[in-house]
């Protein structure tokens, strides 16, 4: 069922999907963001760097015991499979570094950290920013943090445990939240509520990016839910992914970019 919904989802935005580098976009401030953050072509340093510890993951045949979130269950996986099948995107990974970059984020939440690809991105802007990183495997955890340490990201703290448990207590621990990166539970509750949780700490200029909002029925009714709330005034789809601004100064505007 899950199958065909993405399918029939993916002929809907490639139909829907236009405004390609901003062609008949009316507000300045977005077809700056498309020129000059989403459809940038610029090549920065931490690409190539971070590039090369993917292609060392897909590379690691080791197995690993991990917990799935929605059985509780323990499952064998390789690293290289993790790597293939779990981690974003290079296309939609390199956009979140350009997002954290352009918005000049100092406090960057992640929810569910992975191998830490993402989170690298996340880091590489500024080395000055805090990332917070949340995930719930324990090995995946330790796989991180040894990453992390072995190529020098010290802005990064990884925090272990159950999201859906622990996010008001780290969002309590930050003054604000300019960025934020929803990517663990992939349920339409828990993604209402991360999104809930986080809401009292944005500020004119955070950004927040959904993960997988064509993953499921469910996903694309979170993210039609939260396009819809008051407090979000831009929303730009770009197929795998969904960014939310909150600068009230803008009209409330929705745009699904063919990326
Ligand atoms: C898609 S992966 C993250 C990928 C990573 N952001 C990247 O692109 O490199 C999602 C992660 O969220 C974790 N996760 C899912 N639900 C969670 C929960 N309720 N609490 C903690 N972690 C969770 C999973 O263990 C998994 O590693």
């Amino acid at each position: 069922m899950k199958k065909l919904f993405q399918a029939v989802s993916a002929v809907k935005y490639c139909l829907t999907a236009s405004h390609r580098k901003g062609f008949g976009v009316q507000s300045p401030f977005v077809f700056h963001l498309l020129n000059h953050v989403f459809f940038e072509k610029g090549k920065y340093y931490c690409y190539d760097k971070i590039e090369a510890i993917r292609t060392k993951f897909l590379s690691d045949k080791k197995v690993v015991q991990l917990v799935d979130y929605g059985t509780g269950k323990s499952r064998s996986r390789t690293v290289a499979d993790i790597a293939r099948k779990s981690v974003k995107s290079k296309k939609y990974a390199q956009l979140l570094f350009r997002l954290v970059n352009f918005n000049h984020s100092r406090t960057i939440l992640e929810l569910g950290t992975s191998l830490g690809i993402s989170t690298m991105y996340l880091a590489s802007a500024d080395f000055d920013s805090k990332v917070i990183t949340m995930e719930g495997d324990p090995t995946l955890c330790k796989m991180a943090r040894k990453t992390f340490k072995d190529n020098g990201f010290h802005n990064i703290n990884v925090i272990n445990g159950n999201i859906d448990s622990i996010l008001a207590e780290t969002v309590a621990s930050v003054e604000t939240l300019d960025f934020v990166f929803f990517d663990a539970n992939h349920t339409k509750q828990a993604t209402l509520n991360y999104f809930q949780t986080c809401l009292p700490k944005i500020h004119k200029n955070s950004i927040f990016v959904f993960d997988d909002i064509r993953w499921s029925a469910d996903m694309w009714s979170a993210w039609n839910t939260i396009v819809e709330h008051p407090s979000v005034r831009l929303a730009i789809d770009v197929g795998g992914m969904g960014a939310v601004w909150f600068n009230t100064d803008l009209t409330k505007q929705q745009y699904v970019v063919a990326f």
